[in-house]
């Protein structure tokens, strides 16, 4: 086979650790990506073409004849790239608009569960004010209540303040017509990221990511502040149930769709005391930053891997992933995630650590290459810091002295990733 270009689309530090895995995938001879960050311009060529210009992106993956085409963000999705670059004759990893709409539509994916029976929380439909009370009256506190929109994490209140559960359900209405509350689902998060198509699935390793900006998992939602991988959360007889109980049936049903889903399909999941696993929420996508912890533990090909998978033969490939632990450290700009700062430079961050068996390296994320070549702030998660070692606590700590070495004024990381693993 002639050596593969492949064209990714999306510019944060799951692009970056995707660009990396492909940049070493022995299939590959040429990496794109657009738009692209600091991080991917070292492994890949960058191209100034954004993700919600779906025409530009299919002009550009013709123009250098990409083989293959990953997307990184769901919004490219949602709008119906996928569809697009398989009209044009381009494969594609990332699945079609119907696709798609297990994550640009909570109530789509609860309706899906509900018809599968795949274990996930109760629900209702919110969509009258005067029915507010009784709604709330049917679940107990803590309340989850989502808006039925693409929000990055941001469109869910979780609260026992009945005020504000109030407040959150009323202002979802007067937004949206319509709101969704949950039972809340209490014990671990953990995510599965499945590659599949209608030929069959690999579950690669589970991770944990940690969604909340402060120490202990406190303060509001965030993209995420760093992740580990495998989550020991996820043992060997719960990740049986999640494959028995939820990505089977997932697969069945979406390999018997008119378009079969092609891509990743990612599982956030919540495992309760007892280690039953049910479903939070389905992303069409890899995530970030666990991608940046999963990417670097696969051993196999990553280039022939995304193109089975875009093109159907995923059953064929076989996977293997190396016997380590990876743990990532997300630096964010002062402000996030409320009001990040932009367009500060950032130092000390060309150094990596590599000795033996334990190594840490930057993923970046919102970063560019200001005048000079310096090294520039351009969103709120800045980059990360991906440890890899024997242990978890080795990669953690890997992470953290990387870490230590890089400078942006008034950034801040957590300090105990990883914590309810060590
Ligand atoms: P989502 O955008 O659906 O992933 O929700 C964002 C975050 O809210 C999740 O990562 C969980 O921490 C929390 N969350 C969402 N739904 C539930 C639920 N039903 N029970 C408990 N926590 C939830
Ligand atoms: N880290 C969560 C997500 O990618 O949705």
């Amino acid at each position: 086979m002639p050596p593969l270009s492949v064209l990714v689309v999306g510019g944060g530090g799951r692009e970056h650790a995707l660009c990396i895995g492909l940049a070493n995938s022995p299939s590959v001879g040429a990496v794109h990506c657009s738009p692209g960050n600091a991080g991917t311009s070292m492994v890949a060529t960058n191209h100034d073409i954004s993700t919600s210009d779906i025409e530009g992106l299919i002009s550009l993956a013709l123009d250098i004849e990409a083989d293959l085409v990953v997307v990184g963000p769901e919004a490219p999705l949602v709008d119906g790239l996928a569809d697009s670059l398989r009209d044009s004759g381009v494969a594609c990893f990332g699945p079609h608009s119907e696709g798609a709409r297990l994550e640009a539509s909570k109530l789509h994916a609860k309706e899906v569960m509900r018809h599968l029976d795949v274990p996930t929380g109760d629900f209702i439909v919110v969509d009258d004010e005067s029915a507010i009370s009784y709604a709330l009256d049917k679940f107990e506190a803590p309340w989850v209540i989502k808006r039925d929109v693409l929000a990055a994490g941001k469109g869910v209140t979780v609260t026992s303040d009945r005020k504000t559960a109030e407040k959150a359900l009323l202002e979802g209405i007067e937004l949206d017509n319509f709101v969704l509350l949950e039972e809340h689902l209490s014990g671990e998060e953990a995510s599965v990221l499945v590659v599949m198509d209608e030929s069959g699935y690999i579950c690669l390793p589970a991770s944990q990511d940690h969604k909340r900006v402060g120490e202990g998992d406190t303060g509001p939602n965030t993209g995420g502040m760093g992740a580990y991988a495998p989550a020991p959360v996820v043992s060997e007889s719960v990740m049986h149930r999640v494959t028995r109980e939820i990505v089977e049936p997932m697969h069945h049903h979406l390999r018997n769709q008119e378009i079969p889903y092609r891509g990743c399909l990612y599982v956030g999941l919540m495992i309760d005391q007892e280690g039953s696993p049910g479903v939070i929420e389905f992303n069409v996508r890899f995530g970030d930053p666990e991608t940046q912890v999963t990417i670097p533990l696969i051993s196999s090909d990553l280039g022939l891997l995304l193109l089975a998978s875009a093109e159907g033969r995923v059953a064929e490939e076989e996977c293997e992933f190396h016997e380590l632990s990876a743990a990532t450290v997300v630096l964010a700009s002062e402000g996030y995630p409320a009001n990040p700062s932009t367009s500060r430079e950032i130092s000390g961050s060309e150094v990596m650590i590599d000795e033996g068996t334990t190594s840490a390296f930057v993923h970046y994320a919102g970063t560019n290459l200001g005048e000079n070549g310096a090294l520039m702030s351009s969103g709120g998660r800045v980059l990360s810091t991906t440890g890899l070692a024997t242990s978890l606590s080795d990669a953690v700590a890997a992470s953290y002295e990387l870490m230590e070495c890089i400078e942006l004024d008034g950034s801040h990381y957590r300090s105990d990733i990883a914590y309810r693993a060590l």
